[in-house]
């Protein structure tokens, strides 16, 4: 089973597959996080694909996974970016294959927070996560996103915190 960690940071899911005996890549922007799990992975005797790369344009061949797994990721970018991520990770995972994906839901906390770039996207201006890009979904919007996929399972969890909910989607996907 050849799985991909798509923006696997360092790689709390990376480690479990590659322990749970799946062949796995992890692919990340990061050389930061990617250093950070290659030096988990050389504690642990694990052996994985580490690819340094950006999500927009993934460089694997057309259906090579049997499985993606996304955490908290896909959200990091415009909806043209998230539109075109999507289009790649359907290219890559083969027919029935299966993903597993978290991302960030409308209902959170911090959404409005720093800069709109445009509706429901915001460039996060401050804290640790400065600079850094937001979509926050929602679920119409997901739903129709992940339209080309069939979408088996799809829950918001919302976890209250002192300023409101902490809010994800978790969507379990069939590539039909
Ligand atoms: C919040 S972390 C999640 C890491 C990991 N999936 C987890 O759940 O622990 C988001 C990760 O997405 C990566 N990322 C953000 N934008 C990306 C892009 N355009 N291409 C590839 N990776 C990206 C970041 O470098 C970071 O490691």
């Amino acid at each position: 089973m050849r799985v991909l960690d798509l923006g696997c940071g360092a790689g709390r899911h990376t480690v479990f597959l590659a322990k749970a005996g799946f062949q796995v890549t992890g692919l990340d922007v990061s050389e930061t996080a990617l250093g950070e799990l290659q030096s988990r992975l050389d504690k642990a005797n694990l052996s994985v694909t580490l690819v340094k790369h950006e999500m927009l344009e993934l460089p694997f061949i057309n259906n090579y996974f049997d499985a993606v797994v996304s955490t908290n990721v896909l959200h990091h970018g415009t909806v043209a970016e998230i539109e075109r991520t999507l289009g790649e990770v359907y290219r890559i995972m083969r027919k029935d294959g299966l993903g597993l994906v978290v991302t960030l839901s409308k209902k959170d906390f911090r959404y409005g927070n720093g800069r709109q770039l445009e509706p429901d996207t915001y460039l996060f201006t401050e804290g640790d996560e400065k600079g850094i890009v937001h979509h926050f979904f929602p679920e119409e919007e997901l739903r129709s996103f992940f339209g080309q996929f069939e979408i088996t399972n799809l829950n918001e969890e919302l976890v209250p915190m002192e300023k409101g909910y902490w809010a994800h989607f978790h969507l379990k996907l069939r590539k039909a």
